[in-house]
């Protein structure tokens, strides 16, 4: 099998893990059989220089930062040990752009990526910071880089800023997503925002729903209480019903 042969040299050249050989520990998580040939066919298919470090290593992904014409870019690999499909299937189910896809335990993953990279572009098409989706390939997704030469953007967690400015960048991100992009984030929180050059990106978009999703209020409700609940904390005066009623274009009289 030549594609096997090509791998194994990929392998044993040492190039490829060359960086990853500092977290031993991580690169025996990721890299899973599967995911070591879709990462290969990726690489050869996107032109991949190098795989420069892990960003990010958490439970159901890894998010590495590559390099591509020698311009950094980000490579998000889902995790096809611990992706659960019944914790994902909820977001897909509901949402009538992909639920009609034909989906078994076996591909659930790679419709999770799929989703992820829709909605980037959704979520851009609309004017909302965030990574530009670049491209995908079973259960990874390339996008664009958000930090400088010197380390990623922080999360908006560990950031310093001026809240009352970010918290108003943030709910006009939220209704642009609601209103016209017509989406739930349905993860939304200080986790999953990075602050980059004064602005807050938003990330971690494979369980967004469309607005017709029928858990969607429900999903919009936690993402408005998790963001009023972190800025509340910086001294802004927000409550549950005022944000509600601005993301959902609702008027206070009526
Ligand atoms: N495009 C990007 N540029 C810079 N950093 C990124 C980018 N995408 C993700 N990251 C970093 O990787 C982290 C994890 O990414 P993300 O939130 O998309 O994955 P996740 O599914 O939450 O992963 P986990 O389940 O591992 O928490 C982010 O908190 C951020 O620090
Ligand atoms: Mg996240």
């Amino acid at each position: 099998m030549p594609e096997e042969s090509a791998l194994e040299q990929l392998l044993k050249s040492g190039e490829f893990l060359h960086h990853l050989d500092i977290d031993r520990k991580t690169a025996d998580l990721v890299f899973d059989r599967r995911t070591i040939r879709a990462l290969y066919e990726f690489m050869k298919h996107v032109s991949i220089d190098y795989i420069d470090f892990p960003i990010s290593a958490g439970k159901e992904s890894v998010v590495f930062k590559a390099i591509r014409e020698r311009k950094p870019v980000v490579i998000k690999i889902y995790k096809l040990s611990t992706l659960r499909f019944s914790s994902i299937w909820k977001y897909i189910e509901g949402d009538y752009r992909f639920s009609r896809e034909r989906i078994d335990r076996s591909n659930i993953v790679y419709i999770w990526a799929k989703k992820e990279f829709t909605n980037l572009g959704e979520l851009r098409r609309h004017g909302i910071l965030c990574p530009k989706p670049m491209d995908f390939h079973k259960n990874l997704l390339m996008m664009s880089y958000i930090g400088t030469s010197a380390s990623p953007a922080p999360r908006l967690k560990d950031a310093d800023f001026d809240a009352q400015a970010v918290y108003e960048e943030i709910r006009s991100a939220m209704l642009r997503m609601y209103r016209d992009a017509r989406l739930v984030h349905a993860d939304l929180s200080e986790y999953n925002i990075l602050y980059h050059r004064r602005k807050p990106y938003i990330l971690d978009v494979g369980q967004s729903v469309s607005r017709e999703h029928p858990a969607a209020d429900y999903f919009l409700d936690r993402d408005i209480r998790n963001i009023v609940a972190f800025f509340a904390k910086r001294g802004i005066s927000t409550d549950f019903e005022s944000l509600s009623r601005f993301v959902r274009q609702v008027s206070s009289t009526g």
